[in-house]
């Protein structure tokens, strides 16, 4: 194994702390700040702004929120963040909070505005401005509004109903605006961000996805040094990128393991098997376990019941895969390689090194009394940014830009008791929506399209001379940014009609294909 190679730049040297004010926006400033090819971080608002600044952050970004700064109990800041010499921008309520404790005025006065706003820029060519127009669109979501900047700041944009919808101090190197430059509704939004970035902070945008792979690949050396290790394999993105990673680093003291279920969609497992191996060269285990799965869901059609032995038989498989390598490569296997990423650690309230083994969306579930040391080289990583890394490590297109599928598989997208005809019939249905949906180039709207067969369900048909006892297959396209809430994609009638018309005459005992139209909430995204 060759030595260490040394980091080309340290990136992290660069980074800028997103402090979290709270609902949700401080993972999409975070998303924005490294489009902007500049390395973030999330940090609580509960966090003493003395471990903020031992960080040595480039600059601090103070989200949005869902307070008012006169409620009690509101989140509140320490003005020793603005005395640091760091460069902050405040934004919606991060800019209220900077305008009060830098002694300006915030008041509710009635002043509130949501949604798309007119907003007229008072200082064109100012830090944030520059080369942005006059006047343009943005996002308000406020009931508090500032109407006096505080001192030594210059007054930069404006409302119909708000004074003062931005400020700038270019001496203090301290930024605010009342919107949400972070939203896609937002014009001008990532300029502006980037202005701050780049013109205030003085930041310059060398964080890219090849800055990734060569800080794990080092990182994961100095972890694993000579021992080896074993990757859980699902044909999902995140556990191929992690794997593929870990491969780069340590060659073939890697061994993946794929343990075919049998519950998998047309050609996914010969694309782990083959096209994966091929692009990265890992070493990998397939274990077929079909039989065993299809016999222990035999006669089983309650969905719980389904993951649950879907989970326990995983686990023992996976068990005996991993006893079977420790017994042929010795004790030197310390190390489990997990696909965890940057929402997981953020939303566990994480962020610290600690094991957090993924349960319910990883690959099945994984034993949790494993006597492992983990390797989560994904952990600072958004699922696109994950996707880039694979790309940059050559994986298969088909597996970086795959669609979210759920652990369980197919198993939960039949509707009854899972046998092989059904999921064959499933199978080919899925792969049918799935080529009609490519073809037409509506992959990058869709977040998840699943295919589910209703086999507890007979529905009448007339196909030839005679009537038939079939079975609807459910289309569930939809979008989503995280697949916490969603909406069925409005996907064009002509693909629609297409899709129906190639299932029902090429699918067996299929006579029916139906949309699905709920959002979620209420319906979830898969049907079990
Ligand atoms: P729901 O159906 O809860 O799905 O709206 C949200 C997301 O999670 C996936 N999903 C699962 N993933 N094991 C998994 O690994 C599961 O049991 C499971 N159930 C749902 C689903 O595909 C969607 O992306």
């Amino acid at each position: 194994m060759s030595s260490v190679p040394p980091v080309q730049s340290q990136p992290e040297n660069d980074t800028v702390l997103v402090v979290d004010f709270g609902a949700q926006y401080a993972q999409l400033i975070a998303r924005r700040v490294r489009e902007a090819r500049v390395y973030s971080e999330i940090v609580p608002s509960s966090m003493p702004v003395a471990e903020m600044l031992a960080k040595n952050p480039r600059a601090i970004i103070l989200s949005g929120g869902p307070s008012s700064v006169y409620e009690e109990g509101a989140p509140q800041l320490d003005r020793a963040i603005f005395e640091a010499g760091v460069p902050v921008f405040g934004m919606c309520y991060g800019f209220q909070l900077m305008a009060t404790v830098l002694g300006g005025t915030v008041d509710n006065s009635g002043a509130r505005e949501y949604g798309r706003t007119p907003l007229t820029v008072s200082r064109s060519g100012s830090t944030l401005f520059e080369g942005v127009p006059d006047k343009h669109s943005v996002w308000m979501s406020h009931g508090d509004a500032c109407s006096a900047a505080p001192e030594g700041f210059t007054v930069t944009a404006s409302t119909d109903v708000v004074p003062v919808a931005a400020f700038e101090n270019d001496e203090r190197r301290l930024y605010g605006v009342q919107y949400h430059p972070e939203v896609m509704h937002s014009e001008h939004g990532q300029q502006v961000l980037e202005h701050f970035l780049y013109r205030g902070a003085g930041i310059a945008p060398n964080w890219t996805t090849t800055n990734v792979v060569d800080e794990q690949v080092a990182l994961i050396r100095e972890q694993v040094g000579d021992k080896r290790a074993i990757c859980g394999l699902s044909g999902g993105v995140d556990s191929a990128v992690a794997a593929a990673l870990v491969q780069r680093a340590i060659g073939d003291r890697l061994t993946c393991v794929y343990v075919d279920h049998g519950l998998m969609r047309k050609g996914e497992t010969e694309q782990v098997e083959k096209d994966f191996v091929a692009a990265t060269g890992v070493k990998l285990v397939v274990v077929d376990a079909e039989e065993r799965f299809l016999t222990a869901l035999k006669g089983v059609s309650d969905p719980e019941q389904k993951r649950k032995i879907i989970g326990r038989e995983f686990i023992r498989v996976f068990e005996q895969a991993q006893a079977d390598i420790i017994a042929d490569e010795g004790p030197a296997v310390e190390f489990l390689v997990q696909g965890t990423l940057y929402p997981d650690v953020v939303e566990s309230g994480g962020g610290t090194g600690t094991a957090n083994i993924k349960s319910h969306h990883n690959v099945g579930g994984l034993p949790e009394d494993l006597e492992f040391q983990l390797v989560e080289p994904l952990r600072k990583l958004f699922k696109d940014e994950v996707r880039m890394v694979g790309q940059e490590l050559g994986l298969p297109a088909e597996i970086v830009q795959r669609q979210p599928f759920p652990g369980p598989g197919l198993g939960i997208r039949i509707v009854g008791e899972v046998t092989k005809e059904r999921l064959d019939l499933l199978r080919e249905a899925d792969a049918i929506a799935r080529e009609e949906l490519t073809l037409a180039g509506l992959d990058a709207e869709i977040w998840q399209c699943p295919v589910v067969l209703l086999a507890d369900v007979r529905s009448v048909g007339v196909q030839g001379d005679g009537r038939t006892y079939g079975h609807p297959i459910v289309l569930r396209p939809v979008s989503s940014e995280d697949a916490m809430t969603a909406d069925w994609s409005r996907l064009p009638y002509e693909v629609l009609a297409k899709i129906s018309t190639r299932i029902t005459n090429e699918v067996k005992d299929v006579n029916r294909v139906v949309l699905d139209c709920t959002s979620k909430p209420p319906g979830t995204i898969e049907w079990e």
